[in-house]
């Protein structure tokens, strides 16, 4: 996700576009840009980083005072994180301008439509494309430009927040919604049109939603015309009072950015889909695999690198990669793979998982990877990373920036991408058949509202972690594709509250750790019905017997652990492929809670940074 922010008005806009892009870091940081207009004189400044080096950027320019503008900071989807790419983009003819939030899901089909009447294009991205889409319906059709974008949109699939402008009429600007936030501040006679209200929030309290489909005509001294895109309808806009302050909208009003971020997994797993599953063709379009195919298909082993929860990510990968498409796989912590001289063939295909794609250990031992000859196809959520660089070829997460140092929506984004991968890899090898592929990509597809369901059902969760203040150990097991999840949900508790946690592979119990059961230690124990249910309830029996304190994640339903659990916890009934995003997120969850009631500081745990670049 990016953040835009646009003023149209009596004040300086330079100052109100800087310091509110400022405020929108959190929403992305990899590039920047702001184009302000004054008279016949304009200035359009891009940089790669921050908005710090854009506010650097503008200390020489000429233009010092302008009274509209549009500014972008970008978390890159389409194109590297860098000047080219950074918004805004301007169309061909130089007369409009573009920022963007959002995924144009069939940009390369306009762009060849725009690329045969003679458009170039200096950019990567899906939103140069727009710009000129816009430009070409405007001129091609004699357009206002309102009538442009209304116009231009009804063709585009994908999500956006939009802000255009048109040179000629500089007394206004024109936004649309579909599928990414906007927000319109209306002050005394100035607008500004933002991703949230944290940039204009101490100038006005007055705002306008819009809402998907919507597009809104902003002009000086004249009323605002808001419409729907799709019944063409004139839409009375209503005016709000914001209540909120500054830090709760960057925070969405959640109280820490890790609880926000674990209430947009739905929305993140969405993104990670977006254009990737098409259940009408029941295809997994991953363009990367495409280009490799022929890898994937004479692979012979399938070595996955990671740290930390993406090494959990990988574990689950593991499962899911051998079951569906019977492929050896290795997981490794990229830590001990680095310096363990290890024994690769032309024939493996390495896949390092990393949220950030700067973790030193990942990229180590990439590096080692590639000095061995294998081929190296990376899982990463930032584009144009230090890792993703490093790689051959590689597939994003789209998870949207993740700011709490717990990994929480950039786990069960990495675990979709490996599903999807691994029933494209099923595919190809024709390890599984087809209609066991289209129903586990209808699963897949359901993931988003079903985990929606599921956080609308916290109470029990809450009312739980208050029995584990004073726990100063906990046990987590799970068997199968239960197990990674024991593992990331122990590391969940360790990080955030710093109590003892460990994760086991249920049946391990029985080899040492089941001393240390009594009625002090709390078990976590992942007990879905499908996979080993039978074993895990007799692991669950064996405990109970020992008088341990029994949390078990069940199945929608289950009445057997019901009688023998202390606390049950109730995820949706799936696939087995599917627990380990559905199990994890109580997980997250509980530890949220505990850590809050422990007064801890959730999104920076102590000794913690949320990318480990040093060794
Ligand atoms: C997980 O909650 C931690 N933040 C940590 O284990 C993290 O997963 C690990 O450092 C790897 O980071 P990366 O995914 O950015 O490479």
């Amino acid at each position: 996700m990016c953040g835009i922010v646009s003023y149209l008005g009596n004040q300086n806009a330079l100052p109100l576009l800087l310091d509110g892009l400022q405020r929108l870091e959190y929403r992305g940081y990899d590039s920047a840009g702001i184009f302000i207009q004054a008279g016949d004189k304009a200035h359009n400044g891009k940089v790669s980083g921050k908005v710090d080096d854009l506010r650097k950027h503008f200390e020489t320019s000429l233009l010092k005072e302008a009274h509209v503008g549009l500014g972008h900071t970008r978390w890159a989807t389409h194109g590297k994180p860098n000047q080219i790419n950074a918004h805004p983009h301007e169309s061909n003819d130089g007369s409009l301008v573009l920022v963007h939030n959002g995924i144009i899901e069939n940009y390369e089909s306009l762009k060849t439509i725009l690329v045969e009447k003679g458009y170039r294009f200096k950019s990567e991205t899906d939103s140069e494309v727009l710009i000129n889409w816009i430009q070409e319906i405007k001129n091609s059709k004699q357009l206002t430009l309102g009538e442009a974008v209304h116009w231009a949109l009804q063709t585009v699939v994908g999500a956006y927040g939009i802000v255009v402008f048109d040179k000629t009429q500089p007394d206004t600007l024109v936004t649309a919604r579909l599928g990414s936030p906007l927000v319109i501040g209306v002050g005394e006679d100035e607008y500004f049109v933002a991703s949230d209200a944290t940039p204009f929030i101490q100038h006005t309290r007055n705002v306008i939603y819009l809402n998907d489909h919507e597009m809104a005509i902003l002009q000086k001294n004249k009323p605002i015309e808001v419409q729907h895109l799709k019944s063409n309808t004139p839409i009375d806009p209503e005016i709000e009072k914001l209540h909120w302050n500054l830090e709760d909208i960057q925070k969405g009003g959640y109280d820490h950015f890790m609880l926000k971020e674990i209430f947009e997994q739905p929305q993140a797993i969405k993104n990670t889909l977006r254009g990737r599953v098409n259940l009408e063709q029941s295809k997994i379009d991953l363009s990367s695999m495409k280009r490799n195919e022929d890898r994937f298909i004479h692979a012979t082993r399938i070595i996955i690198l990671g740290c930390g929860t993406s090494w959990h990510a990988g574990l689950v990968g593991e499962y899911l990669i051998e079951t569906l498409a019977r492929i050896p796989v290795e997981v490794e912590y990229a830590s001990e793979f680095r310096y363990r001289n290890p024994i690769l063939y032309p024939t493996d295909i390495v896949i390092p998982i990393s949220q950030s794609g700067e973790t030193a250990d990942t990229l180590a031992a990439v590096n080692i990877a590639k000095e061995n000859g294998a081929f190296i196809y990376g899982i990463c959520n930032v584009v144009g990373a230090t890792i993703p660089r490093a790689t051959d070829d590689g597939v994003y997460t789209h998870a949207g920036p993740e700011i709490g140092v717990a990994s929480t929506k950039a786990f069960t984004s990495q675990v979709v991408v490996l599903i999807m991968m691994a029933l494209k890899l099923a595919r190809l090898k024709n390890a599984l058949p087809n209609d066991q592929i289209n129903e586990l990509l209808l699963e897949l597809n359901r993931l988003p509202e079903n985990l929606e369901t599921l956080l609308q059902h916290i109470e029990p969760i809450q009312h739980l972690a208050k029995t584990f203040d004073t726990a100063t150990n906990c046990l987590y097991l799970g068997r199968g594709y239960n197990f990674p999840v024991a593992l990331e949900g122990a590391l969940k508790l360790k990080e955030i509250s710093y109590i003892h946690a460990e994760g086991y592979p249920a049946a391990e119990m029985k080899h040492g750790p089941i001393a240390l059961i009594d009625e002090e230690m709390p078990v976590i124990v992942i007990a879905t019905k499908k996979g080993h249910y039978d074993k895990i309830v007799s692991n669950i029996q064996e405990i109970k017997s020992r008088k341990g304190r029994i949390i078990a994640i069940v199945s929608e339903g289950d009445e057997t652990v019901k009688k023998l659990a202390d606390h049950v916890i109730e995820i949706p009934i799936s696939s087995e492929i599917f627990t380990p995003i559905y199990a994890t997120l109580p997980l997250q969850l509980l530890s949220y809670y505990i850590a809050v009631n422990r007064n801890c500081n959730v999104d920076q745990p102590r000794n913690l940074a949320k990318s480990v670049t040093v060794e």
